[in-house]
């Protein structure tokens, strides 16, 4: 006969052993993720808007030979929060919350799917079995330039046509909602300004933005690589001008700058912040947005979603290029010659970063 404290630490040695189970194969939600995206399943159940529950034979072409194929990968994702499902037989699934941000709602048409289809992308995918490498050479090249003969992502998105699109449109798929909620929160941040520079602004989708709902900005810059600013759209009001952040940036009242910092090391962001810096007017202040690590570990979505974040630019951008604190954020300010230093959160993902000269 087992004792009580002996069947209690059995029963948490097994759940253990499912807790790792679980972990080990943890990659099969985003790769179940992605090829629901790559399938057409949400827009499919989405249906302008109907979000009708639909099984997997009837998201499939009539006559298909396995349809439970699928419907296994709408299962897993279901226990993640992405469909809900109803019915026994047929099981049939509709989006959730969650799966509705897979869905175009913005003018551009992007989504969250283009992010999770931007980082499931073979090149991108093969940076990740590096990983170990970046610990043991911290300074050396990050896990994506290793697996790419020494060509950094950037480098490597300007010279593939399709790596480039799918860049543009997974920052405007993610950047659209986050904006919205900028402007409902923050619209007074840009009071007084006439001309505004975005840098690393993608396909000019935030300053499009900013610039249809303060009708006082009348000119706006989007400054970005060359191959970058080539691929963007025209956009009314907006010149698009390709360069280096760390040469110099143009001029204007106040520079936004969305979820660049992130990507790299805390010499490179003084260097960037201190070019901006010399690009503002006395007064002039920079309008960082940047995810912002909080201090405390927890399992909370919030900080799972941004300390796996850290990791991705770990593995893809710079292997210290990272998230950081807010007081790391003001230190990076300080040692580019800011004065002021504001955090405002308006958003759980990102945090606005007011850098004023
Ligand atoms: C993570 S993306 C953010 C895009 C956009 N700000 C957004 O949030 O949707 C970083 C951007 O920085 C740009 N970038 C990278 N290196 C750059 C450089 N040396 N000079 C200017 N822009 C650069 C990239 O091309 C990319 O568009």
């Amino acid at each position: 006969m087992k004792e009580e404290g002996e069947v209690s630490s059995a029963a948490a040695a097994a759940e253990a052993r499912l807790a790792m189970m679980e972990l080990a194969n943890m990659m099969a939600v985003p790769m179940a993720l992605n090829a629901v995206i790559r399938l057409g399943v949400p827009e499919a159940i989405w249906a302008a808007g109907e979000n009708a529950p639909l099984s997997a034979a009837e998201l499939l072409p009539a006559g298909h030979p396995d349809p439970t194929v699928l419907e296994r990968l709408l299962r897993v994702l279901a226990s993640r929060g992405v469909f809900s499902e109803h019915g026994g037989s047929p099981r049939r699934y509709a989006l959730t919350a969650v799966g509705r941000t897979l869905v175009a709602t913005g003018p551009s048409g992007a989504s969250y799917a283009d992010y999770v289809l931007q980082h499931h992308q073979d090149a991108l995918v093969a940076a990740w079995p590096r990983l170990h490498e970046a610990v043991l050479d911290p300074t050396g090249p990050e896990p994506f330039a290793r697996a790419h003969g020494g060509v950094p992502a950037y480098a490597y998105y300007g010279k593939d046509r399709e790596a480039n699109e799918a860049m543009l449109r997974a920052m405007t798929g993610v950047s659209e909602p986050f904006m919205e909620a900028l402007l409902d929160g923050y619209a007074g941040g840009f009071d007084g300004v006439a001309t505004l520079v975005d840098v690393g602004g993608s396909s000019g989708a935030c300053l499009q933005m900013i610039m249809r709902r303060i009708g006082t900005i009348k000119e706006g810059i989007n400054f970005d690589l060359p191959d970058v600013v080539a691929a963007a759209p025209p956009i009314a009001g907006v010149s698009h001008v390709g360069g280096d952040m760390f040469k110099s940036i143009p001029s204007g009242d106040a520079i936004f700058m969305k979820w660049v910092l992130t990507t790299w090391t805390n010499d490179e962001c003084t260097a960037i912040l201190k070019n901006c810096y010399n690009a503002l007017p006395d007064g002039g202040k920079v309008i960082a947005c940047e995810p912002v690590v909080p201090d405390q570990t927890d399992s909370s979505v919030r900080t799972r979603a941004l300390l796996e974040n850290d990791i991705f630019v770990m593995t893809t951008y710079r292997t210290q290029g990272r998230e950081r604190s807010e007081e790391e954020f003001r230190q990076l300010g300080l040692a580019a010659g800011f004065s002021g230093f504001k955090a405002i959160y308006l958003d759980p993902f990102y945090a606005v970063l007011e850098y004023t000269k």
